[in-house]
């Protein structure tokens, strides 16, 4: 499970990357055909991910048309619409495009009809793809230490592994910046879980980008993740 052969340049990205509502532009046909080459390998384990060209965002939205969709088989757990989603943010970000996550900025109704959306199918979110307006600011997040209860130096004192994963899981994006998580780092593992927040509709999909973000930083570190279910989340040894 959240298998995905991951990308070097996914690392840079991660901390370059901030969410992009104003653009100059859609992307490219060079960028467009790598963006589709990379939706048929995310489109597994329950997930397929589509991009689209025309209208389907609401007014947050401004200078581009496109857009990834992440459709999911019911049943499939949340969180991998989120890991596979957030490697087309990371891919996209290190091609130089801008990207948004969208939950609520998106029309439902034209975006099913796209997709031609089945019964045993679902569509949380949409990913807003083009060529950015603004430099992205800078990431507001949660202190590591509240995050996982240790300093950066006690983390690096587990693992390096362990502190990259750490560190990447900390700037991962999620909706209304609600970081709806608290990560556990022992002896041999990371553990990404949930934390009690008063909206809850997206915590799920936005564990599982967490959960890439934890996976990049531990392979920039020379390991990789094997993800198991546990009590409140997804851990990982590597
Ligand atoms: C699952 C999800 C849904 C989101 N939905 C929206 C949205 O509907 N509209 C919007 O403007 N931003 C949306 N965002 C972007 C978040 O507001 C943004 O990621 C967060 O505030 C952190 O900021 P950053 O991405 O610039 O680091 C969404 C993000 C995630 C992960």
């Amino acid at each position: 499970m959240f298998e995905l052969k991951l990308e070097k340049n996914w690392y840079d990205a991660m901390y370059k990357r901030s969410s992009v509502r104003k653009y100059t532009a859609a992307p490219d046909k060079a960028q467009l055909d790598r963006l589709g080459v990379l939706c048929r390998k995310l489109s597994w384990q329950g997930v397929t991910v589509r991009m689209f060209k025309g209208p389907g965002f609401k007014s947050a939205i401004k200078g581009t048309d496109v857009y990834a969709v992440i459709v999911a088989k019911r049943g499939t757990p949340m969180e991998m619409e989120g890991f596979m989603g957030e490697a087309l943010v990371l891919e996209a970000t290190a091609m130089g495009l801008g990207t948004c996550w969208l939950g609520a900025g998106f029309y439902p109704d034209i975006i099913n009809k796209n997709v031609n959306l089945q019964n045993d199918e679902v569509v949380h979110c949409v990913i807003a793809l083009g060529k950015a307006e603004l430099p992205a600011p800078a990431h507001k997040r949660m202190p590591v230490e509240k995050l996982c209860g240790k300093t950066e130096e006690q983390l690096a004192s587990l693992g390096v592994w362990q502190k990259e994963a750490v560190l990447a899981a900390r700037i991962a994006p999620s909706a209304i910046n609600l970081q709806p998580w608290t990560i556990e780092a022992e002896g041999s593992g990371v553990a990404i879980l949930e934390r009690s927040t008063l909206i809850k509709k997206y915590a799920p999909l936005d564990r599982g980008i967490c959960m890439l973000h934890a996976a990049v930083g531990a392979y920039h570190a020379g390991r990789e993740a094997v993800w198991k279910k546990v009590e409140g989340g997804y851990a990982m040894r590597a």
